[in-house]
């Protein structure tokens, strides 16, 4: 049996992924500015793979991988304009490495940290990424 610490704070990041997935999808159709939709498409691809990621840790060491979508989508898809999606967005992705930490805080086993040293690392990357890039389309 999984840590029953563990495994819920990788079905919350599960959950969040799945909402990530969806919130990118939605913000690639706002916008026609090509770097913005390449920003949004690359970010997708990566949500779908850290789901996918997650739910099969969660399975194999006999955890039971949430069905459920978080409500960051539509918490950030309730502003109404692109540029403070994108803050929003960079806080999400801030929130996703905070919370990774606290998974590793609880020692998880070898193969679950590696993934997520590197989950981490690429969202506090990625956090730096969307901040840059709302500031160069917006003019902040
Ligand atoms: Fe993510």
């Amino acid at each position: 049996m999984m840590d029953p610490q563990l495994e819920a704070l990788l079905n919350r990041l599960l959950e969040a992924e799945r909402a990530g997935h969806h919130l990118l999808h939605a913000m690639t159709q706002e916008t026609a500015d090509p770097q913005l939709r390449a920003l949004f498409a690359n970010f997708t691809e990566v949500e779908i793979g850290d789901a996918a990621v997650l739910e099969g840790l969660i399975r194999l060491h006999g955890g039971t991988p949430s069905p459920r979508v978080g409500d960051f989508a539509e918490k950030v898809l309730r502003l109404d304009n692109l540029r403070d999606q994108m803050h929003l967005l960079a806080r999400g992705q801030a929130w996703v490495a905070r919370t990774i930490e606290q998974a590793l805080a609880l020692d998880p086993p070898a193969d679950i940290a590696a993934c997520l040293r590197e989950m981490a690392n690429r969202h506090r990357h990625n956090m730096e990424w969307v901040r840059a890039k709302a500031i160069t389309a917006f003019d902040e």
